[in-house]
């Protein structure tokens, strides 16, 4: 199917959705993809919880006229919930927000509390309630991660017969196969699917478990991943994290399709958060990014020395725990700087802000989340690292190749599959994955690039190769519509 083919209902249902509510790359997604399908004319509803964090006012929410509040029973769990809506700024895409404060008014967006599978449940629900109320029939619902996983069981065991509902085809993408919602089994009646236990994964029941992503992988009519190699990577028993079989069995179904860029955000040429823009025909605007940026975070700025940059939520996937245990024999090897903005796991927050201590000329770790900085990172530093142990797709990858800020990756899952070794003899290609993941991996991966940034000609070969790849969501979203148009043809 192309643009030219009749419009297709869709609804997306996810717990981030940018630039309302992110933690991550999820949020950057739901943010484009939907509003890709709706410029190709496509008929696009998406729904979102209304955190606490959520901007009400500058984002406008507003009453959906002749949607009343609906109403879900989740065992013996009673919920009432509002739905406001707001455009996706710059568009006139409708996205729908689930009012429950008593389940989103937290201090996080996400929690460890013990009624998290509720917060999305209820949030699965309110928005196919929605539906039937606006009389809305989505042709397929798309599904984002293990937090609305169980809407293709719900769809086939509840809603078979429903008049508004019936005819739609479920896909789920996996963003991330780690986090998977699993809960104690004797929580099944507060799935809302008490009345079919038979439907479950009933050796995983007897086992005391109900995995929310399980079910989404059994039943979703399509599945995807973020790229193609997580997809392969994923159905092995290294990948796999315990769903491998089960991914195995539906392998037929299973699709990646790489996440794209908006560039309306993240281009150089007109980033609204940095100073001095610039492209691949005029790069002086970089360096003078350089200054700013260090300058910003109090680090001296010398011309010719590079800067590596690294933006990332600090948890375990992102592999930060290496390169902090390498970082300080090459600062001390080599003259560099090294600039990092994230927060998380509070151990791998301590190992950076102990290297910014030991290093206070050449290293600056800010602890929080700042989308301003990211912007500036991604236009100040030579060169970005994500030495991430599993990467199912990686975005900030794809914004660096934009900015000229040369990738060093592991090499797995998205990051193999967009960032291509450079060659010198051929000047051929964008950064440097690296195969291993160990000390002696990133240690040359990282070297590499130090040693090739001297050589000016070759380093602007391999910025502009990079500059030069389109990621672009136009792309990637006629890949959705493919799918879209088969699942339809099911
Ligand atoms: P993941 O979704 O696993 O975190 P991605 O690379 O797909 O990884 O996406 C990360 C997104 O979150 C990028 O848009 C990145 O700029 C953003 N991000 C991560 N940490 C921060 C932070 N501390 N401040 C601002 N943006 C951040
Ligand atoms: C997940 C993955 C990341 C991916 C993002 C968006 O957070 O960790 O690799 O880019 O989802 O799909």
């Amino acid at each position: 199917m192309c643009h030219r083919a009749a419009p297709v209902r869709l609804l997306y249902i996810a717990p981030e959705v940018a630039p309302f509510a992110k933690t991550g790359g999820l949020a950057d997604v739901l943010g484009a993809l939907p509003r890709q399908m709706h410029r190709l004319g496509h008929d696009v509803r998406v729904f979102l919880p209304a955190y606490a964090q959520i901007d009400r006012r500058k984002y406008r929410l507003r009453p959906v006229p002749g949607l009343g509040p609906v109403r879900i029973q989740l065992g013996s769990r009673r919920f009432t919930v509002g739905i406001a809506s707001a455009l996706q700024p710059g568009t006139d895409l409708e996205v729908f927000f689930v009012y429950s404060p008593e389940l989103f008014s937290r201090a996080s967006i996400y929690t460890a509390d013990a009624d998290e599978h509720l917060r999305f449940l209820v949030l699965s629900y309110a928005a196919l309630e929605a539906c039937r109320q606006l009389r809305f029939s989505p042709d397929v619902v798309h599904c984002h991660d293990w937090q609305t996983a169980l809407v293709p069981l719900a769809l086939k065991a509840s809603y078979a017969r429903d008049p508004v509902l019936s005819r739609a085809r479920s896909l789920l993408t996996i963003h991330n196969l780690q986090y998977q919602g699993v809960i104690p089994a004797h929580l099944l009646p507060e799935t809302g699917l008490g009345r079919v236990p038979h439907l479950f994964h009933q050796d995983y029941l007897k086992q005391g478990h109900l995995s929310f992503l399980l079910h989404g992988v059994l039943y979703a009519d399509g599945i995807t991943t973020v790229s193609p190699s997580y997809s392969r990577e994923i159905q092995s028993p290294e990948h796999g994290a315990g769903l491998d079989p089960f991914l195995r069995t539906r392998s037929s179904t299973i699709v990646g399709i790489l996440n794209g860029v908006d560039y309306d955000e993240w281009s150089p040429e007109h980033d609204p958060f940095i100073p001095h823009a610039y492209g691949h025909t005029n790069l002086a605007g970089k360096e003078r990014n350089k200054a700013v940026l260090l300058e910003k975070l109090g680090l001296p700025y010398q011309r010719g020395t590079p800067v590596l940059g690294s933006v990332s939520r600090m948890v375990g996937q992102k592999g930060l725990d290496l390169l902090a245990s390498v970082l300080g024999r090459l600062l001390r090897r080599h003259a560099f700087q090294f600039v990092a903005l994230g927060s998380g796991e509070h151990h791998l927050e301590e190992m950076y802000s102990a290297l910014q201590r030991t290093f206070p000329r050449q290293v600056c770790f800010y602890r929080g989340y700042s989308n301003e900085l990211a912007h500036l990172i991604e236009a100040g530093a030579d060169m970005f690292v994500m030495p991430s142990r599993y990467e199912p797709c990686g975005l900030n990858q794809l914004y660096s190749l934009r900015y000229g800020t040369v990738p060093i990756v592991h090499k797995t899952g998205g990051l193999a599959d967009t960032v291509q070794l450079f060659d010198p003899k051929t000047g051929r290609g964008t950064g440097f994955p690296f195969e291993q993941h160990d000390a002696q991996g990133l240690t040359w991966g990282i070297e590499t690039a130090l040693a090739l940034y001297r050589d000016a000609a070759t380093w602007r070969k391999i910025m502009l190769n990079g500059m030069a790849q389109n990621f672009s969501w136009a792309v990637q979203a006629e890949k959705y519509e493919r799918l879209y148009d088969r699942l339809l043809r099911m």
